[in-house]
């Protein structure tokens, strides 16, 4: 499939943009503060904001407080997301007593809905940009209106491009995200992301690999590739296993991951890949969102449990020590006990290392939202606690498996949760805590399993 490009000129533009309002600023270096909210995909766009914002002469502040641009990247997959957003703008008015010129701005999925992001504006006078997930490419020329006195409001309802060429300010660390695709196509009954997120477009092969090639450059050497369903990326007949094989091959990768993997979609030319590539890591994110077939066909994915059970089978059969991680939602309208049984007993088969459980949250627009039966809250509440006690007895169950393995962590950081311990994951995802110091961080050390804490492994190095 060949997918549409935001125009050389659009780029040219924001990048002429990006020097008007550097020499605007004269050498002064406001500050910026960014608050993202929902998945690695706003993350990834934050990212390049944060690149844009450098590159006119903003330096990124410590502090809300003391910054003179907030923007707000948010995210609406969820109602609670929502009204924390909201809640969090409106602090804003307090830290523009202090400092008149303060811009706010707030863009993300949320503005992508249009009721929301009008009410967020009347609600909120002080804020002086909203913009819609397509409209990336543009935030400089956005900004500049913004800077000559311009309220701006610009929300396009375009399926949306893809923009190449942009500027990027990866948060520091070893390891970093690289989009590989956008939106999504598959409307799963209860999800919003199809309509704030546009069609699916896959980046061409060496636009990834190049940029895959600049991050390990930076130093960066674990990198996760991003999409809401990796396996159906397709770059004019380029799929997913191959393009995992060519990035693999990019100098001073240790780790590559990617996320998300949609079951109906998930290959068996995958599965090799990750099993005769050794620097694809042994884990994969596989949301099962259901254990009943009942509910799977309702909420539109297209697998049934036997499906995903035999995938299951093909992983582990191919992909030694691979551990599997799901997200589950609970409380989907006409949802039973038998329904949530198969659930349940869905979770003890598969044995997930970790799993990610929501409560059905009613998304307008969406074909749930109109559905009959829908599960009231507190019952809702009730099945995902009974939910979150069986995959903590799963995930526990799962860490025996563990004791005298080796294996390889990345350490992250410092834990000072009780006796400081210093962490990092093995390559299946695991978290492994080991003594150490903060010298360790970025680096990647040998360890045996000796031990748990948390819902987390100990080890010792070796
Ligand atoms: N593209 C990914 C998921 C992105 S959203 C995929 O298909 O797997 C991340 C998770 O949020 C989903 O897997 C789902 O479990 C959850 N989610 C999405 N919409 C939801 C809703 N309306 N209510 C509750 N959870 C939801
Ligand atoms: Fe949402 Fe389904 Fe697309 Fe994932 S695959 S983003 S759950 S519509
Ligand atoms: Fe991600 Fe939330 Fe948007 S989960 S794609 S930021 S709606």
């Amino acid at each position: 499939m060949k997918a549409n490009f935001v125009d050389g000129s659009v780029i040219e533009g924001s990048y002429a943009a990006i020097e008007r309002i550097k020499k605007m600023l004269g050498g002064a270096a406001p500050r910026y503060y960014i608050e993202t909210y929902g998945c690695q995909m706003n993350e990834h766009d934050s990212e390049t904001i944060a690149g844009m914002l450098e590159r006119m002469g903003y330096e990124k502040a410590a502090e809300k407080s003391e910054a003179d641009l907030i923007l707000f990247n948010t995210c609406c997959i969820r109602e609670h997301a929502e009204k924390r957003t909201f809640g969090n703008v409106g602090f804003v008015k307090e830290i523009k007593q202090n400092n008149p010129g303060l811009i706010t701005a707030v863009c993300g999925c949320m503005m992508q809905q249009r009721e929301v992001a009008q009410r967020l504006r009347d609600r909120f006078p002080f804020v002086d940009l909203v913009f819609g997930t397509n409209e990336l490419a543009v935030f400089p020329q956005l900004l500049e209106r913004v800077m000559g006195g311009e309220r701006v409001f610009e929300i396009k309802n375009i399926d949306g491009e893809i923009p190449e060429g942009l500027p990027i300010r990866r948060n520091e660390g070893f390891s970093t995200f690289v989009n590989i695709m956008y939106g999504c196509n598959n409307f799963c009954s209860y999800c919003i992301v199809p309509y704030v997120r546009g069609r699916e477009r896959s980046r061409r092969a060496e636009d990834v690999v190049a940029e895959v090639e600049r991050a390990a450059a930076e130093g960066f050497t674990e990198v996760t590739l991003l999409g809401q369903n990796v396996n159906s990326y397709d770059d004019e007949g380029l799929r997913f296993p191959e393009l995992l094989r060519r990035v693999s091959r990019v100098e001073g990768l240790k780790r590559l991951r990617f996320m998300t993997s949609h079951p109906k979609d998930l290959s068996h030319e995958l599965v090799m890949a990750m099993a005769e590539t050794p620097n694809v890591c042994e884990h994969i994110h596989l949301p099962v969102q259901s254990g009943s077939n009942r509910i799977l066909k309702l909420m539109n994915r297209r697998y049934t449990r036997e499906h995903y059970l035999d995938l299951i089978r093909d992983l582990r059969e191919n992909v030694p020590g691979v551990e599997i991680t799901t997200d589950i939602i609970v409380g989907f309208p006409t949802e039973t006990e038998e329904d949530l049984e198969d659930t349940l007993s869905l979770v003890r088969e598969v044995g997930f290392s970790a799993a990610y459980s929501f409560a059905y949250s009613v998304r307008q627009g969406t074909a749930a939202a109109r559905m009959e039966g829908q599960i009231p809250e507190e019952v809702k509440k009730e099945r995902l606690q009974r939910l979150n006690a069986v995959i903590m007895e799963s995930v526990n169950g799962a860490n025996d498996k563990y004791m005298g393995v080796e294996g390889e962590i990345l350490i992250e950081g410092c834990d000072r949760r009780g006796e400081p311990m210093m962490f990092g994951k093995l390559p299946s995802l695991k978290m492994v805590y080991v003594n150490g110091d903060e010298s360790m961080i970025g680096n990647y050390y040998k360890v045996r399993i000796t031990g748990t804490r948390f819902n987390s492994l100990v080890g010792e190095l070796i």
